[in-house]
């Protein structure tokens, strides 16, 4: 570990010492390989299928390294590469809204929504030989739909979104689809950027029970907070990290011995007769005891279900979109079921911003801290010391042998079991060969 090169080296994560280099956290050169060894070739969350209900509503978000248009169109959505096939102008400049059709504002060539090409303009000038098809708009070759969330990929040869969700998918489903409707987009996302790598918010949100008293003792001291705090389970009781394969992973607490689940469980009782209906017991039986569940799916999208007091809870949907080695851009979205009612939605809203959008008090807590590590690490000094991840260790080889539902089980739920899984995964990312694709 002290010969680190900020260059993918294959030592920036030194699982068996629990070390991680600081160049992972600020170095642009590894941004760019994460871009080309990540990014472009596993599924990436791109919306959420309420954000583009009707043909032709499209959002604007990136896929890996570039922009790209997702468009609802006859068929169902499309991953657009948002530049014209022409000399490569930008076509969409808003963030959202619905197109019959897209024109570039350059040279005026215009695109169908599924990417064809409608007319150059200057079509009688085009070789009478040239295959038109070859002025289409770049489209993902990949594109796949869970419990509502839209992926996409560049690697056409990617494996099937299913099979990379695999474990951490039974748990998706009990977050996300546990309704016929499914869950809804309830407001578009709070966009910022913030000065920070993007992994820090991944592994903040996979498995960080440590930060939580000592980042956040503003809000933790707020009344609604605090009696929310009552609902807290001790570290070990009835709390634990998962871990998945493909670097996903949660951590699930579930409310303290003797709550009232009653009371404080996180859904409505109207909704849970819908819910019978469509999941498994098991899945019942977490949402039933849930206090706060927080996980992410790798590499950049991220989850909460919490609890905010007796029958309010906040559902978040998060992404951490890579700028360079030292920034990224948050997007956050609040998500409520579609059959619930105006009333309850509402309050997930205003939970959901108020603690998770972009001037949220757990936000501002995090946000600033974050952004004062990268700065701190960014220097030839701080970058001979990696980060510490011990905690991890003595329970890494230990998973919960009557862990009896998807996944692996590690208990305490403090340490950094989960946050080490996803850095090694990632190391295996970073260094693999594409062919193995
Ligand atoms: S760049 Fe789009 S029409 Fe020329
Ligand atoms: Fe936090």
């Amino acid at each position: 570990m002290d010969q680190l090169t900020p260059t993918g080296s294959p030592d920036l994560v030194d699982a068996r010492r629990g070390l991680v280099a600081r160049a992972a956290f600020t170095s642009d050169e590894i941004f760019r390989q994460e871009m080309a060894q990540i990014f472009d070739r596993v599924w990436g969350f791109v919306a959420h299928e309420s954000e583009i209900p009707n043909p032709g509503d499209y959002v604007v978000r990136r896929l890996g390294s570039a922009e790209v248009i997702v468009v609802r169109d006859a068929t169902g959505a499309r991953v657009l590469l948002n530049s014209c096939k022409h000399r490569g102008a930008k076509l969409c400049r808003a963030d959202s809204g619905t197109a019959r059709n897209f024109v570039c504002p350059y040279h005026g060539w215009s695109y169908e929504r599924d990417g064809t090409l409608i007319t150059t303009t200057f079509d009688r000038h085009l070789p009478a030989d040239l295959a038109r098809s070859e002025l289409n708009l770049v489209v993902a070759p990949r594109v796949e739909i869970f419990c509502g969330l839209i992926f996409a990929c560049w690697n056409r040869d990617v494996a099937p979104l299913d099979d990379y969700l695999n474990d951490f998918g039974w748990y998706l489903k009990a977050f996300l689809a546990r309704t016929p409707g499914g869950m809804e987009v309830l407001a578009p996302p709070h966009r910022w950027r913030t000065k920070s790598n993007w992994k820090v918010g991944a592994l903040n949100f996979i498995g960080d029970s440590q930060h939580i008293l000592t980042t956040h003792t503003g809000p933790l001291t707020l009344d609604p907070v605090r009696a929310a705090q009552k609902g807290f389970t001790k570290p070990g009781e009835r709390s634990f990290q998962l871990v998945t394969d493909n670097g996903h992973g949660a951590t699930i607490t579930y409310l303290a011995e003797g709550m009232p689940e009653e009371a404080y469980r996180t859904h409505p009782a109207a909704l849970r007769p819908l819910y019978e209906a469509l999941l498994a017991p098991a899945q019942l039986g977490v949402l039933d005891r849930l206090r706060v569940a927080v996980g992410t799916i790798f590499p950049n999208l991220s989850f909460i279900e919490a609890q905010c007091g007796p029958a309010e809870k906040a559902i978040i949907l998060r992404i951490w979109q890579p700028i360079s080695g030292t920034e990224m851009e948050v997007l956050s979205w609040v998500l409520a079921e579609r059959e619930a009612d105006a009333d309850y939605k509402s309050r997930v809203l205003r939970n959901g911003f108020r603690n998770f959008g972009a001037a949220g008090v757990f936000e501002q807590d995090d946000l600033e801290l974050w952004a004062a590590a990268t700065q701190a690490s960014d220097n030839p000094i701080a970058a001979a010391y990696p980060y510490s991840f011990h905690t991890a260790l003595p329970y890494m080889d230990k998973p919960d042998p009557y862990h009896d539902l998807p996944g692996r089980a590690y208990r305490p739920s403090d340490t950094e079991v989960a946050q080490l899984a996803f850095m090694m995964h990632w190391q295996q990312m970073m260094t693999r060969d594409a062919s193995h694709d």
